[in-house]
């Protein structure tokens, strides 16, 4: 994101030098306080701020994976946190709107200001995990930022505030924002005032790795048993923790990533049927909430095979937002009015994600004694092994919260 600062040019000194704002609303409107033990915490807040993310993940796993034909990446928690930052600045009326879209209570600061702790403190990068999560609103230079809001983003670490010629000269700011997203963006719109833009990039190691000597070329199957093309296939024999969702019929596999296991890759599928739509279709935080429930190690090693892949998306948030009835923030400047002036009146907001699934992991694969016939301890329905040679679902977690912070779905193989 350093490349970003060069947009930045003469503009930058209206962002960094306090006194050249213009207050628009009086800084005494909102109580900051970045510590939620002022707030009187006392429960168990991490359950609501799990309800109110995986409210919004679900909703736009949804549409995302509609109009990526079911084959996509994307960080649905970058993208409430910077619905969060526009919030925090929008008129009443649509403050009020995103805030019950968002499942964040109007009423209380302190509370949302906690929830954006969790919230922006999952991507971390460590020796293990490379993760790297950057969220920008690129505003037209010369534009006055408030500064309660402004106070409000920073401190939260919701987003950086980087200013750039849009109007000036939109061709060179649309190659810049194309060159340091590393994206193509067939949809960027700089129409408006500003944009938004996202970029998350993961690639971890797993705790135990998958056994080197046997990643094989393997077919990768249609839901209706067709040959796609290939993949490598990644194979270790381990015990692992699956879990059976009855709700859907699914199966679920979760892998730890990282020394501690800070990290958790879930993978899914349906049982005895490869079309992932019908997941897609039928979850709900309740399924969620389920799915964690229901992993158990098992007793004995089994199969566990997944295709080593780098995938990428670029999602247009606008549309999918729009999808979900939120359209204000792109149509009326107004509703935008008390991030800055003139209005920060956003016209493209966009997302890319790349995420890279390799055999490498910190410990050596386990040597597992061959028991192929003691029985798993598991729910029956889960069989003896998890093949994902045919299309799945899979997602990103931290151990602490389990916060979502990437989901996925993998339906066409890059070799054919
Ligand atoms: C760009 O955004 C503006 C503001 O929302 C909208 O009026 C316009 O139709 C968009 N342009 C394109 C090409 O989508
Ligand atoms: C995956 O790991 C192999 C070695 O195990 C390495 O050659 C390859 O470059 C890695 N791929 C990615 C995308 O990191």
């Amino acid at each position: 994101m350093r490349a970003l600062i060069t947009l930045c040019l003469v503009a930058c000194s209206v962002l960094t030098s306090g006194q050249q704002y213009r207050p628009i609303v009086s800084s005494s409107s909102v109580q900051y306080t970045g510590n939620p033990g002022l707030c009187n915490l006392n429960r168990d807040y991490i359950r609501e701020y799990r309800t109110a993310t995986y409210h919004f993940t679900l909703s736009s796993f949804k549409p995302v994976a509609v109009r990526s034909n079911f084959n996509f990446v994307y960080s649905p928690i970058s993208i409430w946190i910077m619905v969060a930052a526009i919030a925090e600045g929008a008129d009443p009326l649509t403050q009020q709107k995103l805030f019950q879209f968002l499942h964040l209570p109007p009423q209380d600061p302190c509370l949302r200001y906690a929830f954006y702790q969790l919230a922006t403190s999952r991507a971390l990068p460590t020796n293990e995990v490379n993760i790297k999560n950057n969220r920008i609103l690129l505003i037209n230079e010369g534009t006055t930022l408030n500064p309660t809001w402004y106070d409000i983003v920073v401190k939260n670490s919701l987003l950086d505030v980087v200013a750039a010629p849009i109007k000036y000269n939109s061709v060179a700011t649309a190659n810049e924002i194309k060159r340091i997203m590393s994206a193509r963006l067939p949809t960027l719109n700089l129409s408006g005032n500003s944009v938004l833009l996202d970029t998350i990039d993961y690639n971890g190691l797993w705790t135990t790795a998958f056994a080197d000597a046997v990643v094989e070329r393997a077919p990768f199957y249609s839901h209706r048993g067709e040959v796609l093309g290939s993949v490598d296939m990644m194979r270790v024999r381990r015990r692992a923790r699956l879990g059976y969702i009855k709700s859907i019929n699914g199966k679920v596999l979760e892998l730890p990533v990282g020394s501690d296991e800070r990290y958790r890759m879930i993978f899914g599928v349906i049982v005895g049927n490869a079309d992932i739509r019908p997941i897609v279709a039928a979850v709900s935080s309740a399924t969620v909430f389920e799915v964690i429930d229901s992993l158990r190690e098992s007793a004995v090693p089994i199969d566990v095979a997944i295709p080593r892949m780098v995938i990428t998306s670029e999602v247009d948030v606008r549309v999918i937002l729009e999808d979900l009835g939120v359209t204000d923030i792109f149509t009326d400047p107004s509703a935008t009015r008390y991030i800055s002036d003139p209005p920060a009146f956003p016209s493209s907001f966009l997302q890319r994600s790349t995420l890279v699934l390799n055999n490498t992991g910190l410990y050596a694969p386990p040597e597992e004694p061959f028991s192929y016939n003691a029985p798993t301890g598991l729910d029956y329905a889960l069989g003896r092994d998890f093949i994902a040679n045919h299309p799945f679902v899979f997602s990103l977690f931290d151990a602490e919260t389990y916060t979502c912070i990437m989901a996925a779905a993998y339906t066409t193989p890059t070799y054919t």
